[in-house]
């Protein structure tokens, strides 16, 4: 089999850490996204991020001739058609099921017939995507967390028509990536999988204690830290996922 090859679409806070991740698995990666400007954010992120490269390098976690080949497996570029050439291609954009449809719409007429199209959707129905391809049994779901170099998430999420031979393809990937693949089932009936629906319950009953004045969102986080040994509370965890993890 050729050389692992995986187009990641969309350079945000996502895309350009799922990027990373893959090319420092030495997966020849490519990065593509619509807005130059991100491309080049993306780029400095993985290069002198706080998850980044350099700091990796500097903190002794990856050698100087590591991270310099990670960088050469790595390519950020405007053309989408470079990025679906590629084995396997993960959607990173904005989540909105318009604009995801629109992507794998072109996605499926641009890639050749053989690309498995996989999503980073949070929640939405990888069985809709699937149904405007003509591919339906090379979509999945391929959901990771934030920060995606240090997270080990890798939600599968496998669609009825989804075939076995990607399920288990993506999962190796997953595996070569250093994640810890677990395989779910699609659910159009309910947003977010499986990690983010029990993720929002948390997080709506931590916005209600706040609400009802009982305490301040500092001290829920500060609780959940002390109680649960979290890492960070659900206050925090939701401003990470949503600016990234800057200092
Ligand atoms: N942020 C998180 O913690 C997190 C965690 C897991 C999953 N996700 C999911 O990952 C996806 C991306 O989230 P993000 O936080 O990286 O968003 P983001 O806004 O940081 O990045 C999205 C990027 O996609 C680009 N884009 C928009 N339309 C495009 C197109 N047609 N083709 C190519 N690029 C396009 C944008 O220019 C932008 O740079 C979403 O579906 C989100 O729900 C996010």
């Amino acid at each position: 089999m050729s050389e692992p090859s995986i187009g990641v679409i969309g350079a945000g806070v996502m895309g350009s850490g799922i990027a990373q991740t893959l090319a420092t698995a030495g997966i020849r990666t490519v990065c593509t996204d619509i807005d130059e400007q991100a491309l080049e954010r993306g780029r400095e992120t993985v290069v002198d991020g706080r998850y980044g490269f350099e700091r990796a390098v500097a903190r002794g976690k990856l050698s100087r001739e590591d991270a310099d080949a990670a960088l050469a497996r790595l390519t950020f570029t405007p053309s989408l058609d470079e990025a679906v050439t590629c084995e396997v291609v993960v959607e990173c954009v904005p989540e909105r099921l318009d604009l995801k449809l629109q992507v794998f719409r072109d996605l499926d007429q641009r890639a050749p017939e053989s690309t498995i199209l996989a999503s980073n959707t949070s929640g939405f129905p990888i069985t809709a995507l699937a149904a405007v391809t003509n591919r339906p049994d090379r979509v999945i779901g391929w959901h990771w967390a934030s920060p995606p170099p240090i997270m080990r998430l890798a939600e599968i999420i496998v669609a009825p028509k989804t075939s076995d031979e990607t399920r288990d393809r993506v999962c190796e990937l997953a595996a070569q990536a250093g994640k810890n693949p677990v395989v779910v089932k699609d659910f159009p009936q309910a947003w977010g999988f499986v990690a983010n629906r029990i993720y929002f319950a948390m997080v709506q009953e931590a916005s209600r204690v706040v609400e009802q004045g009982i305490a301040s969102q500092e001290d829920v986080n500060q609780l959940m830290v002390d109680c649960f040994n979290w890492p960070v509370g659900p206050f925090a965890m939701v401003k990470g996922a949503t600016e990234g993890w800057k200092d």
